[in-house]
């Protein structure tokens, strides 16, 4: 997938500005505060329908505007093109348009465009909570399996409606039957999200190795799932996790009722990185974190790649403040040949193969 152009109207700092990028690695760069990042955002609301970590609509308006406009141009390994409009004012919600046609769900646009970032915030993603490893499974998995991303939102509608039966349940008022309905409704969705987890994280885990042998420090790294309803080995079918889910609701049934919310299930597992069997999160050095991350994301490229046939676009915010010499040379030359990147950076950097385009010239 490549982006041939996008036009800013009214987005964060830009009131106009339009990014024609090259095939390959391009770098842009222009000082802080530049409104780099504001166009790496842009690209993502085209891709993936929202902002960057976790940035609202509004939050993206320029602040002297009363709406903003993003029109985008992508097209796939077939040459076949694909716009994207994405309209937000502050009276309307934000409407999305693919090849001119409305769509009713933000959700339709999901894998359309495959785009994988990499941005010092999602550091969090090795070193922080583990809704930010849920969140990464989550993000890669609904731009590559459809079922996944279906079932990840009726999973999230049936456990609300759990969780208000549950708050709404005194002790001794137990609507039972109900609470059993979705319940059963809640496994089945449980075991179609962790087993497609555990097929990802297994097949990413093949991809990451080289990888990170390539950039790491000689480390051996492993990725384990740790589910918050018992233990599961890699390639469990869906069916016995379903099993497993109930059994556990089973078990815990009155404590549930007592804290009046839903204890387990996929919304509260988490992925276990290690390096030399040692957790990453716990013990890795700020450069091992940040090695940790890159490879992780250059493996999501590659499983992206495998999966759907189409190598990504990827987005990589500083990644020259972010890594030392060494490693960012290994990057580029791994970024070499697998699709089109844009990073960013405070400088020009003259190095061959890399389109360097200031922010500045772009408005
Ligand atoms: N909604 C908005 N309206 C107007 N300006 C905004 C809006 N949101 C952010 N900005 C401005 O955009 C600028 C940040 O742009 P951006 O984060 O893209 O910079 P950058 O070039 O990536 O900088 P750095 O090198 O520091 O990462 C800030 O000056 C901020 O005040
Ligand atoms: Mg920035």
């Amino acid at each position: 997938m490549r982006l041939q152009e996008i036009t800013l109207v009214n987005f964060r700092k830009h009131p106009d500005l339009t990014f024609a990028p090259s095939d390959g690695i391009n770098l842009l760069y222009g000082p802080n505060g530049s409104g780099k990042t504001n166009v790496l955002e842009a690209v993502h609301y085209c891709a993936l329908a929202k902002g960057l970590n976790k940035s609202l609509d509004r939050e993206c308006l320029n602040f002297a505007a009363d709406y903003f406009l993003l029109r985008s141009k992508f097209v796939d390994e077939h040459g076949i093109e694909i716009s994207v409009k994405v309209s937000y004012a502050k009276t309307s919600d934000k409407k999305i348009q693919v090849n001119s046609e409305e769509l009713k769900k933000y959700s339709g646009l999901i894998g359309r465009i495959p785009c994988i970032t990499f941005s010092p915030m999602e550091l969090a993603v090795v070193n922080g909570a583990p809704q930010e490893r849920r969140r990464f499974m989550d993000n890669a998995l609904s731009q590559t399996n459809k079922r996944y991303l279906d079932d990840l939102l009726r999973y999230r509608r049936v456990l609300q409606q759990r969780n208000t039966l549950l708050a709404y349940s005194g002790d001794n008022d137990v609507k039972s039957d109900s609470l059993e309905a979705w319940t059963e409704k809640l496994s089945l969705l449980a075991g179609s999200i962790v087993s497609a987890r555990l097929s990802f994280i297994e097949h990413l885990l093949g991809c990451f190795h080289p990888l990170y042998e390539k950039l790491g420090l000689g480390e051996v790294p492993g990725f384990s799932y740790r589910a918050s309803f018992g233990k599961l080995v890699p390639g469990m079918a869906e069916e016995e996790i379903t099993r497993i889910v109930m059994q556990r609701f089973r078990e815990i049934g009155s404590q549930e009722l007592y804290r009046k919310q839903t204890l387990l299930g996929p919304h509260r597992d988490d992925i276990v990185f290690t390096l030399n069997d040692v957790e990453v999160k716990r013990y890795a050095s700020q450069g091992q974190l940040r090695t940790f991350l890159i490879a992780l994301k250059l493996a999501l490229q590659q499983f992206v790649q495998e999966v759907k046939g189409e190598k990504p676009l990827f987005l990589l915010d500083d990644l020259f403040s972010e890594l030392d010499s060494e490693r960012v040379g290994k990057v580029l030359e791994l970024l070499e040949g697998s699709g089109q990147s844009i990073i960013t950076a405070t400088e020009k950097q003259d190095i061959e193969g890399v389109h360097c385009m200031a922010v500045e010239e772009l408005t």
